[in-house]
């Protein structure tokens, strides 16, 4: 599976990073990116789907990769 984040919604909320930061990292203005190529399983799509569950903007989504 791929995550992704959609850079129009993302606001900056931070909690993907903070619950993920094995998948997510973050540009200078504190929004969140995707880390490496977003290919993610095990816990790291464990984690994934916690961070897009917990979004409040919904920018993150999980597809096949
Ligand atoms: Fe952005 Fe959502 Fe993360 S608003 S910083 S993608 S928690």
């Amino acid at each position: 599976m791929k995550v992704f984040i959609d850079a129009q919604r993302c606001q900056g909320h931070g909690r993907c990073f903070s619950l993920a930061p094995s998948v997510f990292g973050f540009d200078e203005l504190g929004n969140g990116h995707v880390l490496g190529d977003g290919v993610v399983e095990g816990e790291s799509l464990a984690l994934a789907r916690l961070a897009e569950a917990n979004c409040p903007e919904h920018a993150i989504s999980i597809g096949e990769s």
